[in-house]
């Protein structure tokens, strides 16, 4: 490789790198193929593609709600194929009274969230551990910049619903809690981190233990 040369490819990796975002389509569309052969996923025979591929019908009606009085429904494309390569998904996310979404972040994406129902409160921390939160109507959004840790409560007086959307096919989730608490870092390790007794502790560890 020459030095010019190299120094181009160079600087094509850095630029390529500092993407922040999902690599750009290189075609309409790439519905992956059933029939997953080596390692490497296939696209449909655009023949064989119809509307269907293209709509998808499971964010009509909440999901089972969890014991904080959310359901959420993460639409990435291993749920919807639809969306492969094309760079975004998308979530549902609805609230009972009082209900909260906890504290978490997204490696790989920015979401915006419009609120299609109720009041909710709002926010995300940034980096100096500054606060941006407030209580958002029906009919506001909000944007949660890419990786921050951000929640949500439902302040309202009735049931709330919340649209999400990402700027990856994948973007990836980490609760904060379970990611701490249920993930079976050591003891010790975290009962100094946070000053808790060994009894604190071991009432964290159930609490966000993973379902068995
Ligand atoms: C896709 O399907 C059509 C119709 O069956 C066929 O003519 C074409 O060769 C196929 N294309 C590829 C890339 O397999």
């Amino acid at each position: 490789m020459s030095p010019k040369f190299q120094i181009l490819f160079v600087t094509f990796l850095h630029v390529h790198l500092i993407r922040g975002s999902d690599p750009d389509p290189i075609q309409d569309f790439c519905i992956p193929s059933r029939e997953e052969s080596a390692t490497t996923i296939q696209c449909k025979n655009s023949s064989l593609v119809t509307v269907e591929d293209f709509v998808f019908s499971g964010i009509k009606f909440p999901g089972k709600f969890s014991q904080t009085g959310l359901s959420a429904t993460s639409v990435n494309a291993n749920i919807f194929p639809g969306l492969n390569t094309l760079g975004m998904s998308f979530v549902r996310a609805d609230f009972q009274v009082n209900g909260i979404n906890v504290p978490h972040l997204h490696p790989r994406a920015t979401e915006v969230a419009f609120v299609v129902e109720g009041r909710v409160y709002s926010g995300f921390v940034d980096t100096q551990n500054k606060v941006f939160a407030r209580v958002l109507d029906k009919g506001e959004v909000m944007v949660f910049p890419r990786g921050l840790v951000h929640f949500q409560m439902n302040v309202g007086d009735k049931p709330a619903t919340i649209l999400g959307s990402f700027n990856s096919q994948n973007p990836g989730l980490m609760r904060i809690p379970s990611a701490i608490f249920g993930s079976g870092i050591r003891d010790d390790l975290l009962e100094k981190a946070f000053g808790l007794s060994s009894e604190d502790m071991a009432k964290l560890k159930r609490r966000f233990a993973p379902p068995t």
